[in-house]
C-alpha cells in the first residue's frame, strides 16, 4: 500500500474525505457494506472503499450498540445512507433507534443526521455540548441530546460516558464515547487505517499502519493537550478501540494510547 496518491489531494484532511466520496461514482461499492458482533452488543458496520474511488482504499465504520434504547455511532457519509440503513436492519429496526451520536461535526461522522432522524421518530443526536450548540442544534431536524464531559448515559443494560477532547484529533466540539459495559472505546478517527481490506476486529498492529497515513496526510490538530487529552483516554483502560477507518481491535488499548501519544508529541 503506498499512500503518495493522497499527497496529490493538496487539501488533505479527514474532513475532506466525505467531500471526496461525496463528488464520486460509489455505485462500486454495494453489497460490501458488512455488519459484524465486535463486543457484546456492539456492532461494526463497515463499507470498504476501494482505489479507484478513494486512493490507496478506505473504510468508513460506524457502531450499533443493540440495547433498550438502541445507538448508532456515526452515520456515515449522506450517500451512503441506504447502504447503512440496510445493515441497521439486519440487527433491529431502524426505526427503534434511540440515539444518533457522533465525535464532531464532518460528513462521515454525521452526514446522514436528519436522514436516520427521519425514519427513526424516538431518535436524537446525542454529542458534545459544544456541537449541539455551534453545529447540531441549527442543521438537525430535532435538538441534540448534549452530554458533559464524564457523563454517562444509560441504554440499558451497555451505560456509555462522554469523553471531551476538545482538537483531538481534530474539532472545537471533539469528544469520544466510552462503553463503561464491554470496555469499548469508540476512538473515531484516532489509529485511521488506510485501504479498504480489514478483518472486522484485530490484535495486530494499528498504530503504525495509522502512522504511515498520518505521514502523509496529518488530520490531527498539533494540540498542546495531547497529552491530557490522550491520558483522559487511556485511564479508562479500553479492551476494545472501535476505530471509524480500518479495523477495530483488541488489546491493552491504555497501553496503545500512550504509545500514540507519544508518537503526537513527539
Ligand atoms: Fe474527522
Ligand atoms: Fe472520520
Amino acid at each position: 500500500m503506498t499512500w503518495m496518491s493522497w499527497a496529490s489531494y493538496s487539501t488533505a484532511a479527514c474532513s475532506e474525505i466525505g467531500r471526496i466520496i461525496s463528488e464520486r461514482d460509489y455505485s462500486v461499492m454495494h453489497d460490501n457494506t458488512r455488519i459484524d458482533e465486535i463486543a457484546t452488543g456492539i456492532y461494526r458496520i463497515s463499507t470498504p472503499v476501494p482505489p479507484p474511488v478513494i486512493p490507496g482504499g478506505f473504510t468508513f465504520n460506524q457502531y450499533l450498540i443493540k440495547d433498550d434504547d438502541p445507538l448508532l455511532y456515526h452515520t456515515g457519509p449522506r450517500k451512503m445512507f441506504s447502504l447503512i440503513r440496510t445493515a441497521i436492519e439486519s440487527v433491529l429496526p431502524v426505526q427503534s433507534l434511540r440515539y444518533i451520536g457522533f465525535s464532531h461535526f464532518e460528513a462521515d461522522e454525521c452526514g446522514s443526521l436528519n436522514d436516520f432522524l427521519e425514519v427513526a421518530p424516538g431518535a436524537e443526536p446525542l454529542c458534545s455540548q459544544i456541537a449541539k450548540m455551534v453545529s447540531v442544534d441549527d442543521i438537525a431536524l430535532r435538538p441534540a441530546h448534549a452530554l458533559g464531559d464524564g457523563e454517562n448515559l444509560v441504554l440499558g443494560s451497555h451505560t456509555v460516558r462522554w469523553i471531551d477532547t476538545p482538537h483531538l484529533p481534530h474539532a472545537w466540539e471533539c469528544g469520544h464515547l466510552f462503553d463503561t459495559t464491554t470496555s469499548t472505546l469508540f476512538c473515531g478517527d484516532l489509529f485511521t487505517q488506510g485501504g479498504h481490506q480489514h478483518e472486522p476486529l484485530t490484535r495486530d498492529d494499528i498504530l503504525d499502519s495509522s502512522e504511515d497515513m498520518r505521514a502523509q496526510l496529518d488530520y490531527f490538530s498539533q494540540t498542546r493537550n495531547v497529552r491530557s487529552l490522550m491520558e483522559k483516554l487511556a485511564s479508562t483502560s479500553p479492551s476494545t478501540l472501535a476505530c471509524m477507518h480500518g479495523a477495530a481491535w483488541q488489546g491493552d488499548g491504555a497501553k496503545l494510547l500512550r504509545q500514540l501519544a507519544e508518537r503526537l508529541a513527539g
